[in-house]
C-alpha cells in the first residue's frame, strides 16, 4: 500500500511516521529553517526503498548550490534508482529531472524540472527547486510564471499554499510588479511568519522602491523571525545592510557585516557571496574596509569551485580584487576561462568574463576602461543569475568607475538613470 502526501500525491512508502517525518523536512525546507537533512535521515533509516525521500535529500543536496554536494547527491539519486519498490509516476519525472543538475547541468535539470510541474503543479518541492534554479540562472520572467502555472491547482485551503504565495511574491518582484508583489508577501506571511522566501521578497520590494526607511522598518522592526534558524539569514541582513547603505549609514553596514556576514566556518556559498558584495559597496564609496577582504578572499579560495556558478565566481573574483591578490586573480580567471563554452552554466558565460575583467580593472584603478567594458553589458546581464538587486553591482560600479576615471558625462548618464528609475518605482508604489 502507497500513502500520499499533504498535496495528494502517492508516494512509495506505506510508513505512516515515514510519511510524517517527509512532511517536517519538506516544510523546513520550504521555509529554510534547518535542518531538513537531519530531520529526513531517520525516515530513510526506517525505510531504505522511500524513493521520494531519497529524491528530497538529493533536491536537499543539490538546493546548496555547492560542487561539494553533488557526491551525496548522485548518492542519493542512486539509492532512488535501485529501491526495490516501483516509482510512481511523479517519482520516475523527477528523478530523471534531478541527475542532470547532480552531473553539474543545472540549465537541463531546470527545463525538466519545468516539465514536470506542468505535470505535477502541486510538487511544491518541484517548485521550490525550480525556484532556486530560475534565480541563480537569473530567469526573473520564470520566478514569476512558473509559480503562476500552479497557483490555480492550489486553493487557500491547502496546507503549503502561503509557501506558493511567498515565492510568488518573490517572482513578482523580480519583475517590477511590487504592489503585487507586496501583497502575495504579506498573504504569505499571514499564513506562516517563517516564511523566509515571503521576508526576502519584501525586503527586496523595500530595496528597489528605493524606501530605506520602510525597509529597516520591516526587517529591523517588523517580522523577525527570519533572523536565526534560517538557511536565508545572512542574506536578509545584507539586505538590512543595503539600507544602511542608502542611508549613507555605512557604520551600521559594516557593524552588520562584522556581526552576521563576515565568513564563518559553516559559511555557505551564498553568505561569502553577501560578504563580497556588501565590501565591494562599501569600497565603491571609500570606506575602508580594513583587513576584511583579506578573510573573505582566503574563505573563497578554499571554496571556490569556478565553472559551477557564474554568480559565485563573479563574487569570488570581487573578493580577490579586493584583497589585491594578483595570484589569487589569476588563478580565478584562468579557470573560468578554461571552462568549456558547451558546459559553462549559462550562454552568457563569455559576457562573465567580460565584466570580470571590469571587475579586475577597476581593483587595479583603470577605471575608463572598467567603466567602457561595463556599460554594454548593463543590460544584458540576466544570465549572470541572482536578483535585480544582486547584478545592480554592475551598475554601481560603472557609475563609480566613470567617476574616478572624470568621465562626467557617463557618470551623469548612470546617475540620472538610477534616478529615473527609483522614482518611476516610488511613484508607483504611491
Ligand atoms: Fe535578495
Amino acid at each position: 500500500m502507497s500513502l500520499q502526501d499533504a498535496r495528494g500525491e502517492v508516494l512509495s512508502t506505506d510508513q505512516d511516521a515515514v510519511l510524517a517525518i517527509y512532511e517536517q523536512s519538506l516544510d523546513l525546507f520550504n521555509s529554510l529553517r534547518m535542518d531538513p537533512v537531519a530531520t529526513l535521515q531517520p525516515a530513510l533509516e526506517m525505510d531504505p526503498d522511500f524513493i521520494s525521500g531519497h529524491l528530497l535529500m538529493a533536491g536537499l543536496m543539490l538546493s546548496a548550490i555547492d560542487a561539494q554536494a553533488l557526491p551525496q547527491a548522485r548518492d542519493s539519486l542512486a539509492a532512488a534508482a535501485h529501491s526495490r519498490r516501483q516509482p510512481t509516476v511523479r517519482e520516475q519525472s523527477l528523478l530523471a529531472a534531478l541527475r542532470p543538475w547532480a552531473e553539474g547541468d543545472m540549465g537541463r535539470a531546470n527545463r525538466l524540472l519545468g516539465r514536470h510541474l506542468i505535470d505535477h503543479p502541486r510538487d511544491l518541492f518541484a517548485l521550490q527547486l525550480t525556484h532556486m534554479c530560475d534565480l541563480v540562472l537569473g530567469q526573473p520572467t520564470l520566478l514569476r510564471d512558473r509559480v503562476g502555472r500552479a497557483l490555480s491547482h492550489w486553493s487557500a485551503a491547502d496546507g503549503g499554499y502561503g509557501y506558493v504565495l511567498g515565492m510568488h511574491a518573490f517572482g513578482l518582484e523580480e519583475c517590477n510588479e511590487y504592489d503585487r508583489a507586496q501583497a502575495a508577501g504579506e498573504a504569505a506571511l499571514e499564513r506562516n511568519p517563517w516564511d523566509a522566501w515571503a521576508v526576502h521578497a519584501l525586503a527586496h520590494v523595500h530595496e528597489m522602491r528605493g524606501d530605506a526607511e520602510a525597509g529597516i522598518r520591516w526587517l529591523d522592526e517588523g517580522n523577525t523571525h527570519w533572523q536565526q534558524d534560517n538557511m536565508l539569514a545572512v542574506h536578509n541582513w545584507w539586505h538590512l545592510a543595503l539600507q544602511h547603505l542608502r542611508m549613507d549609514d555605512t557604520a551600521s553596514a559594516l557593524a552588520v557585516y562584522d556581526r552576521i556576514i563576515a565568513p564563518q566556518p559553516a559559511s555557505m556559498a551564498l553568505d561569502l557571496v553577501d560578504g563580497s558584495a556588501l565590501l565591494w559597496r562599501l569600497m565603491l564609496r571609500g570606506v575602508d574596509v580594513g583587513d576584511r577582504w583579506q578573510a573573505l578572499a582566503a574563505r573563497w579560495r578554499e571554496w571556490a569551485q569556478p565553472g559551477w556558478s557564474t554568480f559565485n565566481d563573479m563574487h569570488a573574483l570581487l573578493a580577490q580584487v579586493g584583497d589585491g591578490s594578483a595570484a589569487g586573480i589569476a588563478a580565478l580567471r584562468a579557470a573560468m576561462d578554461a571552462v568549456p563554452v558547451d558546459v559553462a552554466p549559462s550562454p552568457w558565460w563569455r559576457e562573465a568574463s567580460a565584466a570580470a575583467d571590469a571587475m579586475q580593472a577597476f581593483g587595479e584603478g583603470r577605471y575608463q576602461h572598467c567603466a567602457d567594458r561595463l556599460l554594454p553589458l548593463l543590460h544584458a546581464n540576466l544570465g549572470y543569475g541572482g536578483s535585480q538587486a544582486q547584478r545592480g553591482i554592475f551598475h554601481l560600479t560603472a557609475c563609480e568607475a566613470a567617476r574616478r576615471a572624470g568621465d562626467e558625462a557617463l557618470h551623469a548618464a548612470l546617475l540620472g538613470e538610477a534616478a529615473a528609475r527609483t522614482s518611476l518605482r516610488a511613484t508607483a508604489a504611491a
